[in-house]
């Protein structure tokens, strides 16, 4: 079982961005959490600020990975691109975020990308990722024969 996690802008700040709303933890400290508690799965990361890298990572891992956590940041509320990206791969996505993000700003209400996703988790810290990959694992086991 392969997972490929994507962050998007500002993401990789983690840890000493906006710490009251995103917490202290930078996001590879929080991966090699995640890795040391699932051993059996081969969990690939990346992150970019760039829309179009973004984009050509979702291409190469939406049909190498069995599935894939996205963390689009604040493009999940603006880009058309991500949407008809997620539209056009084969590996189910879940959208995540760290904050609740309906608990925000209006604009952050609106997701461009959620339309198109397995599923979107919101509002557990960090632990949105690991509740995501909890999704995926049970998805792909109900749909396995
Ligand atoms: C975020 C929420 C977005 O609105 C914001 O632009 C981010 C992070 C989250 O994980 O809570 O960059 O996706």
């Amino acid at each position: 079982m392969k997972i490929t996690i994507i962050n998007g802008p500002n993401l990789n700040m983690l840890g000493t961005r906006e710490p009251s709303i995103y917490g202290n933890t930078s996001f590879e400290q929080y991966l090699n959490q995640l890795c040391r508690q699932y051993p059996d799965v081969e969990i690939d990361y990346y992150q970019s600020n760039v829309e179009g890298v973004l984009i050509d990572k979702l291409q190469d891992a939406g049909f190498e990975s069995d599935g894939i956590i996205l963390n689009a940041g604040a493009y999940t509320h603006t880009s058309v691109a991500l949407l008809d990206c997620i539209r056009s791969i084969s590996a189910p996505v879940i959208e995540v975020h760290i904050s609740n993000v309906h608990k925000r700003e209006e604009f952050r209400h609106k997701s461009m990308i959620a339309a198109a996703c397995l599923g979107v988790i919101s509002g557990f810290g960090m632990n949105s990722y690991r509740l995501a990959l909890e999704a995926l694992l049970d998805w792909t086991a109900e749909r396995e024969p």
